[in-house]
């Protein structure tokens, strides 16, 4: 068996994250043709239902079957393993996106350059930002008209308020994009249009080598230095450290689909991004290195093959090593499970493995044992924190229209829950269920899977909601009293937790004012 801390050294655990179409996928696939774990361009076959309609039934199941393939490529570069985890492109699956971010390390950001910062990459970043996640950004689309590069500098540290530091510096833009000048490495590429091939650099001694000169003309040798002269003055020298705390974000140029200035990235990406890092449980902090097996479940894909109830658990693993057939504990069912069939995720393959490390992640084949969350342990009882659910932001009343299929209906709830598609409550007064989502193709994917997958049936009645909070407090008789006052509109989750119905912002809004004692909480982990 190798080296556990050097393996751990070399482990780059990331995902890519973006507006839909800024160019996360074929960025993705850049990443993979230079690490020779695909050949062509356009093997990737995209994560994405963003372009159709919201009821493309083929469409989301297609993307359910691409999406275990490409649910992590796990690649070797340069003496690295480099591990890409995918996350949906539809902003109705934020969620799943958010408890993805839980199983990285870091984090590269990509923005087109005509569009700058848009709304889900603010939203992304505040989740990078709590939990502290290094952050690269890509500028991207180069090849194209955009902006200019100062001003998207500067966006980009007004809207996702983080420092901001190019270490790659385009020469040009759209129609006159001749370039990029490696800050980083001190070297220049000349930009070639091509889908395939990787462009071959020009190397320079620095900046002021008057084979800049040669290669793309005096006036943008001139404009160059000027720009990286006013850089210089203008951002403090970057700081690897600084990264590494989230403080300030790198910044890179280029144009995917061209396979340009993705070298630079992917080779400064290497050298400064995190391996694992520690990671918070409730009870300690674990460190990649310790000799004991822990891991936990971000993920789950359930139900591929409506035949067989196959699922697989995607498991983070955050210290030690992960073995084939060895008995682990699942902490939240006391049970001790063996595996037989893990598997790895090598590019677009899975694989059965014997032995993983930190930072990977390994598929385990379910069959409905695990909920997202879940921990593996080799018998210490531990709970790691950071896969809240959300607040949701759309409601709806689940009603079945079978009577006969009632048990299917529950059980095709519950798995659906435990698999993190959306998120149930009961009314505490009427007792019926309710499911809360961030979006409304969730609850078409819900009614479609529940007759497919469980053979049951559903309708969906409206139900006017603001947001659902769970609510606590020290004070015992005050709880009691806002729950009685609040009775018709009080809940629980999954768990049994109260969860307070508002149904508009002014209730909502009163109620914390009436109810000092009362602590209001829009995320499920507090
Ligand atoms: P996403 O995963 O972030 O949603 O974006 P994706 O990579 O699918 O890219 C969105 C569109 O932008 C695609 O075009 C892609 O070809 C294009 N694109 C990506 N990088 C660049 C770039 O550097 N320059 C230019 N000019 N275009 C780029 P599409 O027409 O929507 O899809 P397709 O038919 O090309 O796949």
């Amino acid at each position: 068996m190798a080296n556990l801390t050097e393996e751990i050294k070399k482990r780059r655990t990331f995902a890519i994250i973006s507006h839909p179409d800024a160019g996360k996928t074929t960025l993705t696939e850049k990443l993979l043709l230079f690490g020779g774990a695909i050949h062509v361009a356009g093997a990737v076959k995209s994560n994405k239902i963003k372009k159709t309609a919201t009821s493309d039934w083929m469409e989301i199941e297609k993307q359910r079957g691409i999406s275990v393939a490409t649910s992590v490529m796990g690649f070797e570069y340069e003496g690295y393993k480099i591990n890409i985890l995918d996350t949906p492109g539809h902003q109705d699956f934020a969620e799943d996106t958010f408890r993805t971010l839980t199983a990285v390390d870091s984090v590269i950001i990509v923005v087109d350059v005509a569009k700058g910062v848009e709304q889900q990459t603010r939203r992304l970043m505040e989740v990078c930002r709590m939990r502290n996640t290094p952050v690269i950004i890509f500028v991207n689309k180069l090849d194209r008209e955009g902006r200019d590069p100062f001003d998207i500098l500067d966006e980009l540290e007004s809207e996702l308020h983080i420092d901001v530091r190019p270490l790659s510096w385009p020469i040009g833009i759209g129609a006159k994009f001749k370039g990029v000048y490696n800050i980083y490495e001190q070297n220049l590429s000349l930009f070639k249009a091509d889908k395939q091939h990787v462009t071959d650099r020009v190397d320079i001694r620095d900046i002021n080598d008057p084979a800049i000169d040669k290669a793309i003309g005096s006036n943008d040798a001139e404009k160059l230095r000027a720009d990286i002269e006013l850089i210089d003055g203008v951002y403090p020298q970057f700081s690897t450290l600084d990264y590494l705390d989230g403080l300030v974000a790198p910044v890179f140029f280029g144009s995917a689909l061209n396979t340009f200035g993705v070298k630079e990235l992917l080779d400064c990406f290497v050298r400064i991004a995190p391996s694992p890092r520690p990671v918070q449980a409730m009870e300690r902090t674990v460190e990649p290195g310790e000799d004991k097996f822990t891991g936990f479940v971000f993920k789950i894909h359930a139900n591929m093959d409506p035949n067989h109830r196959s699922c697989i658990a995607f498991v983070k693993v955050c210290s030690g090593v992960f073995h084939r057939n060895q008995y682990y504990l699942h902490v939240r069912s006391d049970k001790q499970i063996r595996f037989t069939a893990p598997t790895a995720f090598m590019a677009q393959k899975k694989e059965i493995i014997d032995d993983v490390y930190p930072g990977d992640i390994v598929g385990l084949p379910d069959n409905g044992v695990f909920k997202i969350g879940d921990t593996l342990t080799e018998g210490e009882l531990i709970h790691f924190k950071g896969l809240p659910s959300f607040s949701p932001e759309m409601f709806k009343y689940i009603e079945n229209t079978d009577p006969m299929k009632t048990k299917q209906l529950n059980k095709g709830i519950e798995q659906l829950m435990d698999e993190g598609v959306a998120q149930l409550f009961v009314n505490q007064f009427n007792n019926r269920k309710i499911v809360g989502t961030v979006g409304q193709l969730q609850f078409e994917v819900i009614q479609y899977r529940l007759l497919h997958e469980y053979g049951a049936s559903c309708r969906w009645d409206p139900i006017h909601l603001y947001k659902a909070c769970w609510i606590e407090s020290d004070d015992e008789e005050a709880l009691e009293a806002f729950k009685h006052r609040k009775r018709q509109f009080m809940a629980i989750d999954k768990d049994g937790r109260d969860v307070f119905l508002a149904d508009s912002a002014y209730v909502l809004q009163m109620a914390q004012d009436d109810f000092p004692k009362i602590n209001f909480h829009f995320t499920s982990e507090f």
